[in-house]
């Protein structure tokens, strides 16, 4: 168990650092982007460290605007405080269910303050960083599912995040009780115009 930030940092330092990356048991990515379905059943069944930590550092190794990562995670698993985020939740009492909640948080201060001179970077390499995660855990047989539907303020008195740190998301974590089916998706003819924009 790494209890510690610390020792969590330097564990994850040396992920994929100096070591041939070993392709032969890693799903293919689009193979991953197909099967991923946003998990809401989960076996009572922690999950062990290792993988944990693969998980979090595939959100780690995202890319940012100006690289600046403004990114911080708080990975959850007492049950007291679980059932604390729970509560901010709204209406989703499933959520108690998954072994671990990652709590997402972007630091809007560094940040790229402008991208197309209008919008800070933070919530968008934030969900991309997330992406990642929910990717990985595909990878390493997890499920995850994201939660958009919480109080940001009893999240940050949960947690002790303060004011200035936003919430983009919450995340479960865990080993999937079910296999949920395909959920519909716009055919790319509605969603792709070429050489100029079509409504
Ligand atoms: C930003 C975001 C917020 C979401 N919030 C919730 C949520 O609060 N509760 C929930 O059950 N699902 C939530 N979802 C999951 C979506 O409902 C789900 O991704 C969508 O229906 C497509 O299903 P799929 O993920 O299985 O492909 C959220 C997804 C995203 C990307």
């Amino acid at each position: 168990m790494l209890a510690s930030r610390a020792a969590a940092r330097a564990h994850t330092n040396n992920l994929y650092m100096g070591e041939q990356i070993q392709f032969r048991d890693i799903m293919e990515v689009l193979e991953a982007i197909k099967s991923r379905r946003s998990v809401r059943k989960y076996k009572s069944v922690p999950i062990p460290e290792d993988m944990l930590q693969r998980v979090l550092n595939a959100a780690r190794l995202a890319p940012s605007a100006a690289n600046m990562q403004p990114w911080e995670f708080v990975v959850v698993m007492d049950e007291d405080v679980k059932k604390r985020l729970s509560q901010a939740c709204v209406n989703m009492p499933w959520v108690l269910r998954a072994p671990v909640m990652i709590v997402a948080i972007a630091d809007m201060d560094s940040a790229f303050a402008m991208i197309g001179g209008y919008m800070n970077s933070a919530p968008v390499d934030v969900a991309i960083s997330l992406d990642h995660l929910t990717l990985a855990a595909v990878s390493e047989g997890l499920g995850t599912c994201w939660i958009g539907a919480f109080r940001e303020e009893k999240v940050q008195e949960a947690l002790g995040i303060p004011a200035g740190k936003r919430i983009v998301s919450l995340m479960t974590l865990g080993y999937p009780e079910e296999t949920p089916g395909p959920t519909g998706r716009k055919h790319l003819s509605e969603i792709v115009s070429y050489d100029k924009y079509e409504d």
